[in-house]
């Protein structure tokens, strides 16, 4: 498939994305100390085939030969994330020098190889210590972030630019705090609308660390938004589409952008919000950019006895799906970016994380033929092309993800990588996909250097 490229600016950002708990391994090396994940992961039960991410892809040993594959893809940016509990293991406090010096390290190896550095700061590894304390439903974990946020930004901010506060709000508050797939693992409403309050706090607090720390810092949150149809024409299902859109949308969109949290949704969920005077100027400091992570749509009905927001999934025949059992629909993600553009007049806006699993085998002969992950990878990518065509700011792309990694409650069995992993010899692979990538990097980048 050919995609224009033409529309994208010249100094887009081709990149690819990974965290740290999926990737780094080494959970117990140089003073880390255990994180929310670590403690979910080896519960019984609640990743399949008991997986968890000690080891993941070894990247804390092996980030030189990570970057080494970054080079061969010509990505000339990297979204990374650092772990609270490697920098700052007590949750809050001292700070561990040596966990500090892995990022370090990393960011000075990225600058060498010509790779822009994006850094988020929070990808779902709280310090199990904060837990233990009452984790995000308690006010003092957005505190404690903060702080955490100011001893990265004054490490790195010399020469990291892009950060992210919060990777995905939505995850850790409803899918850990209310349907309990993810760590901590609850299904609690109070605790899981507390929790998004203290997210968005959080991030707030941490937006004024990070602009207090770097110099000409770019600051962004992401999020991963869904694109909502409703099953059918009732009005219940209609009705059932705009609560899921309270819920994945517009409960973290609002609220940074200075609308304060929608009416609608505390009406659903009927839980007070733990509110401070002066809160919501916090939650809503203006930022530079927003991340967009997409996936797949969303189609819903209407269902009165399932838990807040009373909404069912509805699988639609005849769609193609991923392994993941999610839907393909590349003009989910042009919805998506419009939607920014004209109801939240985004400025600058990145695709922080699209892509796809498929169960991959390396060949015989070494080749990973990963057709369906390419097909999917350029019809995204026509996808955002056609929304700046029409006018929307972005500025760049990151594939979903480097590497295969530990994805979250399904194990290491959900790929997702441009690169092969083999877990057990911790070889990498770029599969077809990955060639392809490079392929259309390379005629962009070649592109805007052939017009200067
Ligand atoms: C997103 C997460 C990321 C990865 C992808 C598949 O929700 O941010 O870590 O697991 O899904």
């Amino acid at each position: 498939m050919t995609i224009d490229l033409a529309a994208l600016p010249e100094d887009f950002l081709w990149g690819t994305a990974t965290s740290a708990y999926q990737i780094e391994g080494a959970v117990s090396e140089d003073g880390r100390s255990p994180s929310i994940w670590d403690t979910f992961s080896h519960t019984p039960g609640k990743i399949d085939n008991g997986d968890d991410g000690d080891a993941a892809c070894d990247h804390y040993h092996r980030w030189r030969e990570d970057i080494g594959i970054m080079r061969q893809l010509g990505t000339n940016a990297y979204r990374l994330s650092v772990a609270w509990p490697r920098v700052v293991p007590g949750g809050d406090g001292p700070v561990n020098a040596k966990g500090l010096a892995f990022y370090d390290e990393v960011i000075d190896g990225l600058l060498e190889a010509g790779i822009t550095p994006s850094v988020t700061l929070y990808h779902w590894d709280l310090p199990q210590v904060l837990q233990d304390r009452g984790g995000w439903p308690a006010r003092d974990t957005a505190e404690h972030f903060a702080a955490y946020a100011s001893v990265v930004a004054e490490r790195l901010g010399d020469r990291v630019k892009h950060w992210t506060t919060l990777n995905e709000p939505l995850c850790s508050a409803w899918i850990g705090h209310l349907e309990g797939r993810m760590a901590p693992g609850f299904t609690d409403l109070t605790a899981a609308v507390r929790t998004s309050y203290h997210l968005l706090l959080g991030h707030g607090l941490a937006t004024q660390a990070i602009r207090a720390a770097v110099p000409g810092a770019q600051v962004g949150i992401v999020n991963n938004l869904s694109d909502i149809q409703p099953a059918t024409d009732r009005p219940e299902d209609v009705a059932a589409a705009k609560r899921l859109d309270g819920h994945t949308n517009r409960w973290w969109l609002d609220p940074v952008h200075g609308r304060g949290f929608p009416a609608d949704m505390v009406e659903v969920y009927g839980v007070e919000l733990p509110e401070v005077a002066g809160d919501l100027e916090t939650i809503a400091a203006p930022l530079d950019w927003l991340g967009l992570n997409y996936y797949f749509p969303s189609t819903v009905a209407d269902d009165p006895t399932g838990p807040a927001p009373h909404v069912r999934s509805i699988s639609r025949p005849g769609v193609p799906r991923t392994a993941m059992d999610w839907e393909v629909e590349a003009a989910g993600i042009e919805r998506l970016l419009l939607r920014l553009t004209h109801d939240y007049g985004a400025r600058k806006l990145y695709i922080t994380e699209n892509g796809s699993a498929y169960p991959d085998v390396v060949r015989p002969d070494g080749v990973v033929d990963d057709p369906e992950r390419a097909a999917y990878l350029e019809q995204h990518l026509a996808a955002c092309a056609s929304a700046v065509r029409k006018g929307v700011p972005l500025a760049g792309y990151f594939a979903w993800s480097l590497l295969d990694n530990f994805e979250w409650a399904y194990g290491y069995d959900k790929r997702f990588g441009l690169v092969h992993v083999d877990y057990k010899t911790q070889k990498r692979t770029i599969k077809g996909s990955g060639h392809r990538y490079a392929e259309i990097v390379r005629e962009h980048l070649g592109r805007g250097r052939s017009a200067a």
